[in-house]
């Protein structure tokens, strides 16, 4: 892990520094003595006492979500949005924090387009496991996006959050003046031709006004664009779509074996907004 990253990082007990110990690096450790070793795939869970009462992505809406990405689909989105992070990015020390990086699939873009250093947060240990292997010089942490970020103060360049929770109270505590806060989001038609064959839940309009008003007193709107792309899909990337995502938590087994044996190809189109803010 880079040393910026973990000079940004605070102890989610007393908020002390934390430092990187003993010579394989493998133990983070604050001056009060809480310790948080790596897991063996490389990232950090910092969650302490109760477990969360979210249902974190399985292993097997993970793996859906890995080869969904991996195979491209979503590869002019990867692009836009490492382009729009790419300006606040310009300088040595840069650091991004991606909230819900899931696999790391989108940090990856931005830390390579960039050459900035990344904290991916999510609370699901089955996508760090592959975002600690996919962005190995990146700070993967298990934690919570709605309980108080580990991390500390103006630290933070630019803040993503692709598809996943946003607080922004957090965010604009760790942004430093200047830093921007990127927002993707679904349009609404997003994947319709297969949203109702699927469970997926249709995108309701009005989406982007709740995200603007929901910002409101930390962050101020930015740039926001739009992207559609179309997509030609096989049975089984219809099937990885569905359950990488929220419906994912509630599709069975049989329900997705009978979606993978849709013939294909299935033409449909996936429509996105990317929103930037700036602190206020
Ligand atoms: C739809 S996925 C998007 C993942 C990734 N950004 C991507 O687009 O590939 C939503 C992600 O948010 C994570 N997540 C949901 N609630 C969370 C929370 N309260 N704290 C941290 N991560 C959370 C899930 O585990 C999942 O990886
Ligand atoms: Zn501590």
């Amino acid at each position: 892990m880079l040393s910026h990253a973990v000079a940004a990082l605070r102890c989610p007990v007393c908020q002390g520094r934390l430092q990187l110990r003993e010579v394989q690096q493998r133990t983070l450790a604050c001056e009060a003595g809480h310790l948080f070793d790596a897991a063996k795939q490389g990232y950090f869970n910092l969650l302490t006492g109760k477990g969360t009462v979210f249902e974190a992505d399985s292993a097997d809406m993970v793996a859906a979500r890995h080869r969904f990405l991996d195979a491209g689909h979503y590869s002019g989105l990867s692009q836009a949005l490492a382009s729009a992070a790419a300006g606040p990015l310009h300088h040595p020390d840069a650091l991004v924090l991606d909230a819900g990086t899931g696999t790391g699939h989108y940090l990856h873009a931005v830390l390579q387009m960039s050459g900035a250093t990344g904290i991916g947060v999510d609370i699901s240990k089955f996508a760090l496991r592959r975002a600690a292997r996919l962005n190995a010089q990146a700070a993967n942490l298990v934690w919570d996006i709605w309980r108080p970020l580990p991390v500390a103060d103006n630290a933070v360049d630019v803040v993503t959050v692709v598809f996943a929770p946003r607080n922004p109270a957090e965010f604009a505590r760790v942004l430093r003046p200047g830093g921007s806060l990127i927002v993707v989001t679904p349009r609404p038609g997003h994947l319709a031709e297969i949203a109702a064959r699927t469970g997926m839940l249709g995108i309701e309009e009005g989406k982007e006004e709740r995200l603007a008003e929901s910002m409101k007193g930390y962050f101020d709107p930015g740039v926001s664009q739009i992207l559609d792309l179309p997509l030609l899909l096989s049975g089984q990337e219809v099937a990885d779509l569905a359950y990488m995502g929220p419906a994912g938590h509630h599709l069975h087994r049989g329900e997705l074996a009978e979606l993978a044996t849709f013939k294909g190809p299935v033409s449909t189109t996936a429509k996105f907004r990317i929103s930037e803010f700036a602190a206020a």
